[in-house]
């Protein structure tokens, strides 16, 4: 016994279902579409000849370790490439050839040995002619164990094709996932409270329906609070709706405002978590070790990755993250790190002048650096901000001639110090071009 009115409710209940159904089926596709993958890959390894068998991969490994350690490792780039998937890269019998005499290849004009050869600067090989085929196929079995097993740190889905190859297939990583999901299961929540309590409602309302048909007397008549009609109009909804319209309107105000310019607390996540608190926190690295321009130019520097080097070509090579920047320096790209501060560019804001001649430290302006994991941009970066502080701070004028005669005039007429302001820090041109 449906009411007309409830029917178009049923049949949005229906379809929220058949949404949410396909919805969380959609979403558990990738992990199951990985795990073909996975199992299609191991299939593919084992087509091409390699063994699965515990006593070949252990032979491998002993092989491996006396005559190939020296130069290589699976999952990271030593003297020679990193290993992983290299059985996917190259066929058995090309890596057959290559192991035993690489210079025959190379020689015999094979592009890719070619290019491989050039880009580890011409890095011999040595000949591994006592290598029968199986100690060969053992060593395969084992690299092929290794890259499945994947690198001994925690999460590392990023592990980038070393070789200037293009043929093997890198996977993509299914790693945004989780926070789409977790919202998806938030917003279908909330629909399934708004189902339930669609149904409860129908219930109620024919109920209610069913025992005023059977009332014997006008006082046995019930009204039904719980109908659409009274919660559209009830004061309770009418609050609710208000207070989702204005903090929707709010959010769009503060995200305007961010846009206009005023980020102070902005800290956007680096393509690698690279920490300060670590680097110029605990291991006190000074700033300008790797912020080279501070005392000589306008910019402070990002630093390259040459830089990184100095210490990372030893320094936990095999973490993921340093890994990455190994990956980065092979294909010669630099790492696109985000900007945090931003001035717009009608203003002029030079680093050695406030550093070195105006004697400022970095805290001053950027707040405790070393104490940060993620860098954020504590100051306002706004035009007063910079008027402030010119009206607040007196010239830093020890040991420069210049300012040893302006303080001097300064001092004959005026008792008090010299301020920035004095010296022109307020006027239009030296901060706008
Ligand atoms: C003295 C260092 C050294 C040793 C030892 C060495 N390799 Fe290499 N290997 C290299 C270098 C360097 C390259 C890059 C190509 C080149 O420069 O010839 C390379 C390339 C390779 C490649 C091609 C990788 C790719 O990405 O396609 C394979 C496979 C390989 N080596 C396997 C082995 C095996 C197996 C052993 C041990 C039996 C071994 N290597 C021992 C230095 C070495
Ligand atoms: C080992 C190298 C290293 C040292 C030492 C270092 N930094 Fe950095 N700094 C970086 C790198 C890399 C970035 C870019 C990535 C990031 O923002 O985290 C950066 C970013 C920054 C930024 C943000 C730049 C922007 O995008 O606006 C500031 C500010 C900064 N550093 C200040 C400092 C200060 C102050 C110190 C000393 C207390 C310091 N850094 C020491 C490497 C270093
Ligand atoms: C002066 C030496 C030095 C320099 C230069 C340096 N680091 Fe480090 N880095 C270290 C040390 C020491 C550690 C900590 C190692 C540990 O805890 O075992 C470290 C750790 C790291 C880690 C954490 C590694 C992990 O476990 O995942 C990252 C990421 C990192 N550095 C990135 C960088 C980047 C990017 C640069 C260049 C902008 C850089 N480092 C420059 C010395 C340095
Ligand atoms: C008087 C304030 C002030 C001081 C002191 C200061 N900075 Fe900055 N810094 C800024 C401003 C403003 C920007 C943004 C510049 C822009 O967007 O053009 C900035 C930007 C940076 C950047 C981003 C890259 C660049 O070159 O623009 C780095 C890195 C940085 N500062 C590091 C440092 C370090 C390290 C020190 C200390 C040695 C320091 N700063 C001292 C105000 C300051
Ligand atoms: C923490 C204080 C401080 C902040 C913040 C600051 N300044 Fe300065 N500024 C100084 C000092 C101190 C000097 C004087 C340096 C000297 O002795 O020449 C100076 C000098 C200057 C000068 C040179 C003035 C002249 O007459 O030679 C310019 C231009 C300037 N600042 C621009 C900026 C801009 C743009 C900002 C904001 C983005 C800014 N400053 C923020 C302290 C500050
Ligand atoms: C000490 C440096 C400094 C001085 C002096 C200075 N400005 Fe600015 N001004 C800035 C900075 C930095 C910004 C950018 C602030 C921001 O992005 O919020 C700015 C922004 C502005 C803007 C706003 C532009 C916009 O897009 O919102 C105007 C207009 C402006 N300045 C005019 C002036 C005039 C006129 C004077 C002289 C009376 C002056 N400024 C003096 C540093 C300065």
């Amino acid at each position: 016994m449906l009411r007309k009115q409830s029917i178009p409710l049923v049949v949005g209940q229906i379809l929220c279902c058949v949404f949410l159904w396909s919805a969380s089926f959609a979403f558990g596709q990738p992990s199951g579409e990985g795990a073909t993958e996975e199992a299609t890959g191991g299939a593919g390894g084992g087509a091409s000849g390699l063994s699965t068998d515990a006593a070949v991969i252990a032979k491998g490994q002993e092989i491996f370790t006396a005559n190939c350690q020296a130069c290589h490792a699976v999952h990271e780039q030593v003297v020679g490439p990193k290993l992983a998937k290299v059985y996917e890269r190259r066929d058995v019998a090309w890596l057959k050839e290559f192991i035993r005499y690489s210079q025959k290849t190379i020689e015999s004009g094979d592009e890719y040995a070619v290019a491989l050869y050039e880009k580890f600067n011409k890095t011999p090989m040595p000949n591994h002619d006592f290598l029968t085929d199986d100690d060969i196929i053992a060593i395969l079995s084992y690299i092929q164990d290794e890259t499945k097993k994947g690198p001994p740190a925690p999460a590392a889905p990023e592990t980038e094709e070393t070789t200037a190859d293009a043929s093997g297939a890198t996977a993509t990583p299914v790693q945004e996932g989780n926070s789409t999901i977790l919202k998806i299961i938030i917003i279908g929540m909330a629909f399934l409270l708004f189902l339930v309590m669609g149904v409860l409602m129908l219930l109620a309302s024919t109920l209610v329906k069913v025992i005023n048909k059977n009332a014997k007397s006008e006082d046995d008549i019930l009204e039904n609070k719980f109908t659409l009609d009274s919660i559209l109009r009830s004061p309770a909804f009418g609050g609710m709706v208000t207070f989702v319209f204005l903090g929707i309107i709010a959010k769009f105000v503060i995200e305007g405002i961010i846009t206009i310019g005023v980020q102070q607390g902005y800290a956007p996540e680096q393509p690698i978590p690279f920490s300060h608190k670590l680097h110029a926190g605990k291991y006190e690295i000074e700033c300008k070790y790797c912020h080279t321009g501070v005392e000589k130019s306008k910019n402070a520097n990002i630093p390259s990755l040459n830089i990184c080097m100095n210490c990372h070509n030893t320094i936990r090579t095999t973490s993921p993250n340093i890994q990455k920047i190994y990956a980065h320096l092979e294909n010669d790209e630099p790492i696109q790190w985000v900007r945090v501060h931003n001035l717009p560019d009608l203003a002029y804001f030079n680093h050695a002048q406030h550093v070195k001649v105006g004697g400022l430290d970095c805290e001053n302006c950027h707040g405790p650096i070393q104490e940060m994991e993620i860098v954020r941009q504590s100051s306002l970066l706004t035009m007063g901000w910079c008027i402030d502080c010119h009206r607040e701070t007196n010239v830093n004028a020890k040991g420069n001639e210049y300012y040893d005669n302006l303080l001097e005039m300064h001092d004959a007429y005026n008792r008090e110090p010299l301020k920035v302001e004095n010296i022109g820090g307020l006027e239009c041109s030296k901060c706008h071009y």
